[in-house]
């Protein structure tokens, strides 16, 4: 590349661009992702340039056809992608160019890369949005199925990390799924307000060619063009509202790996991660390490990373376009990969975990979990709830000196706490009992937990149409 006449766009120039400063700004390594939304994204402004005139029916037919080609290739791997032409968008053009002729360089007639590159993003990322919520979906499913099966598995509920009361493990995956029903709302949010259509934006201040620009967006599944041009070319802020859906949505991942983690030690022992999500030690035999959830708690760094990687780049941006725009793409893919290899690991980890039930109920009965349970037995004798938990307080102080659960003490000694203890408290004092007690709309017993599934899985089903 030496003379002046081998750059790409290079009638103003007196000097060949540095082959530093080339690699330096060339973005086809990364934005090639985004080829075959280009081609589809062209294809629809070739029809809408054919539909007012500015194409014939021969220079339409040769464009269509020449991108069926690139398309082949592209799949193929046979595609020759090049530096020197800087972008994906340029890539192509040439290509289409070299195979069809002066067709090919109509192609761009009333548009710009500015608002063609915004135009592919948006188009790129709502395929992908929607990838993500079928999966998150998907996961969703999973967990129903799990909370089901597990609805009257009595776990330890905590507060402080400390046991607190006991719950249902199903009413535990139960939560998982609200954190996720809420990603799946924000990720549609997102869609909602990214679906606006930039072509005929044009470099900034729209194009003087009488465009149809409703026809386009019509053909590319867009709500309507973009207002206005200036702010259809700079606008990512649907970038940004992504990364913020999916870094939210990878804290939720990140604190379900910290409990699959924590559950899978030796000293808790309440669940059994698949094999085929675990790996071993060089060096320890008896090892079996929760790697995937591990990895994904570690990844929600990278992902919240992105998130302000991208609003540091929008800060300050004068309008219109600026090439910064141009580092949008990698923290967005990373994103994306990011957040897809994390659900798609979650969908089926987490529904085929084992739970070891009997782990769990032994764990719920230290700690004296139902001592709430106590306290409002009282209050329904006739206690005021304070009292109640004074006398409680003293019951447990003396369980620990002995050793003893509270569902172990004998009538006499609980009585010797209160008198209008009676033989009805060991009802309450059983983890069953104290479960079973708390079915209100929203808490854990098992009843409730049959309920809720049933409840979501028509949320899910409706979403998924
Ligand atoms: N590769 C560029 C990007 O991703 C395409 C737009 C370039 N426009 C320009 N005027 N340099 O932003």
């Amino acid at each position: 590349m030496t003379d002046k006449n081998s750059r790409m766009l290079g009638g103003r120039f007196e000097e060949p661009t540095d082959a530093f400063v080339q690699a330096f700004t060339a973005s086809v390594n990364f934005d090639r992702r985004l080829a075959m939304v280009d081609i589809q994204g062209s294809l629809a402004h070739a029809r809408m340039l054919h539909k007012i005139g500015v194409l014939s029916t021969e220079e339409h037919a040769a464009i269509e056809q020449g991108m069926a080609t690139i398309k082949q290739e592209i799949v193929d791997n046979q595609f020759d992608w090049s530096i020197a032409l800087e972008d994906v968008h340029m890539n192509i053009e040439a290509r289409l160019t070299h195979l069809i002729g002066e067709a090919g360089k109509k192609l761009h007639t009333g548009r710009s890369r500015n608002d063609q590159v915004a135009t592919d993003i948006r188009l790129y990322l709502r395929e992908e949005i929607n990838r993500c919520m079928a999966q998150v979906n998907v996961f969703q499913t999973g967990l129903l199925d799990l909370a089901e099966r597990e609805a009257d598995t009595i776990m330890p509920g905590f507060t402080h990390l400390q046991v607190a009361q006991p719950i249902t493990f199903g009413h535990h995956m139960l939560a998982w799924f609200e954190m996720l029903e809420r990603d799946h709302s924000r990720l549609g949010d997102c869609l909602k307000r990214m679906n606006v259509m930039p072509l005929g934006a044009a470099a900034l201040a729209g194009t003087s060619y009488p465009l149809d620009r409703d026809y386009t967006a019509e053909l590319l599944g867009f709500d309507s063009p973009a207002r206005n041009s200036l702010d259809a070319v700079s606008d990512r802020d649907f970038a940004i509202e992504f990364c913020a859906a999916a870094a939210i949505c990878m804290g939720h991942l990140s604190r379900m790996a910290e409990e699959l983690v924590l559950w899978s030690t030796a000293q808790f022992n309440f669940i059994r991660l698949p094999d085929r999500y675990c790996t071993g030690s060089s060096i320890m035999p008896q090892k079996k390490n929760p790697d995937v959830p591990e990895l994904v708690r570690g990844k929600t760094g990278r992902v919240n990373g992105h998130l302000i990687n991208l609003l540091t780049l929008m800060k300050s941006q004068p309008l219109a376009y600026n090439k910064d725009n141009q580092e949008d793409k990698e923290p967005l893919f990373d994103t994306l990969d990011t957040l897809q290899g994390s659900l798609r690991a979650f969908a089926d980890m987490v529904p085929n975990l084992e739970v070891n039930r009997e782990q769990m109920k032994a764990a719920a009965k230290q700690g004296y979990a139902t001592a709430t349970d106590l306290a409002d037995y009282l209050v329904n004798k006739g206690l005021a709830f304070r009292d109640a938990h004074e006398v409680v307080g003293n019951a447990v102080a003396y369980g620990i000196k002995q050793g003893k659960d509270l569902s172990e003490y004998t009538l006499e000694e609980l009585q010797s706490f209160d008198a209008r203890i009676e033989a009805d408290v060991f009802e309450v004092l059983s983890l069953e009992g104290s479960v079973n007690s708390r079915n209100i709309l929203g808490g854990t017993a098992p009843q409730q937990v049959r309920k809720q599934v049933k409840a979501c899985r028509k949320l899910v089903a409706d979403k998924a149409i």
